[in-house]
């Protein structure tokens, strides 16, 4: 099959387009026809080898951990899936990802697609969607009428962040640059924050969520921003324990994981009309390389696509 794969770790130019072996399912796996996948920033994270002992990979390697797909055989303990259906989840980062024309993945770990949508909407949902599910409602504990601080707000996660915090019925407020700002608002932002030009810290008191998706001094100053008793929860290092244990706010990292009935729950939203998957560019398997320089560069709105189909 054709895959993009790295042989070693490095820049973007590590990554080539070649022929590699199509992979056959375990008892417990399903072989997926990659129809779409999507970038994220753990992808060249990993080509880097930057996340060695959190995502421990053997070379060669495969990047990808989003797909959307149909299902072209299964193991013999499969019994949610058979041939013919259409799925789409988040494949294990430390196993061989979905820039592929097929990929294994544990049966486990899937969902079925949404209706609704097409495979390159549907790739740009499962890392990024249960990212901020479970970080807005499963670490965040979002509840109806609370005031929640998402930062990066038109990045992958933060757009289904937003969405999804709107739909709970809080009280939403997003930052990110100002070309974005009537974006967010248009995915359902109550306010909106230009992180260039204005302070949040000047601008937001008393929030019962930050969700963090930048670290660093970010995550820093939005200790200033929370209640007493509030949560502070990150995708990235938690860095400010000292500050967050002074303000008895609640302070945690976290790793997005795969749950098939996350996956559904979210599909089952975007099949209603209420969630949006947002996917600005669609790109090639032979353009990955420009694709995770884009993506590097920080500034994407939403997801980009790889088409594979
Ligand atoms: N722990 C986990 O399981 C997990 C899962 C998913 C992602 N992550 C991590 O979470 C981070 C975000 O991921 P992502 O996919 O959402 O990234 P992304 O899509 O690449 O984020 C890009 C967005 O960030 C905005 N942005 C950049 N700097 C900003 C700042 N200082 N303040 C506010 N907005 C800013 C940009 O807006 P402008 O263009 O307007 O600047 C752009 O729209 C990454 O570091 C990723 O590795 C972790």
């Amino acid at each position: 099959m054709k895959a993009v794969r790295i042989h070693e770790f490095g820049g973007p130019d590590v990554l080539e387009l070649e022929e590699a072996p199509t992979p056959e399912p375990a008892a417990d796996e399903v072989l997926i026809k990659v129809y779409a996948t999507s970038v994220n920033p753990v992808d060249w994270k990993i080509r880097e080898g930057a996340r060695k002992s959190k995502f421990p990979v053997d070379l060669p390697l495969i990047p990808g951990w989003d797909v959307s797909g149909v299902v072209e055989k299964v193991g013999e303990n499969v019994k949610r899936f058979k041939w013919g259906d259409e799925v789409y989840g988040r494949p294990d980062p430390t196993k061989n990802g979905a820039y592929a024309e097929y990929i294994v993945v544990k049966a486990n770990q899937l969902g079925f697609k949404p209706k609704s949508i097409d495979h390159i909407n549907a790739a740009a949902v499962p890392l990024a969607g249960l990212t901020a599910w479970q970080g807005l409602f499963d670490r965040g504990h979002l509840q109806k009428g609370q005031k929640v601080l998402i930062h990066a707000a038109s990045g992958g996660v933060g757009t289904f962040a937003v969405q999804f915090a709107k739909w709970k019925g809080a009280y939403v407020i997003g930052t990110t640059s100002a070309s974005n700002i009537s974006f967010v608002k248009q995915l359902g932002a109550d306010e909106v924050i230009d992180y260039k030009n204005e302070s949040f810290e000047d601008k937001v008191h008393d929030v019962d969520l930050v969700f963090d998706t930048i670290g660093g001094d970010t995550q820093r100053r939005s200790v200033q921003v929370l209640k007493n008793g509030g949560r502070l929860i990150t995708t990235l290092k938690p860095e400010v324990q000292a500050e967050a244990k002074e303000k008895h706010i609640y302070l945690e990292g976290y790793t997005a994981q795969s749950y098939p009935e996350q996956l559904e729950q979210i599909g089952s939203l975007i099949d209603e009309g209420r969630i949006q998957p947002v996917v600005s560019m669609v790109m090639s398997l032979e353009e990955a390389r420009r694709a995770q320089q884009i993506s590097e560069e920080g500034h994407v709105r939403g997801k980009i696509v790889i088409k594979v189909v």
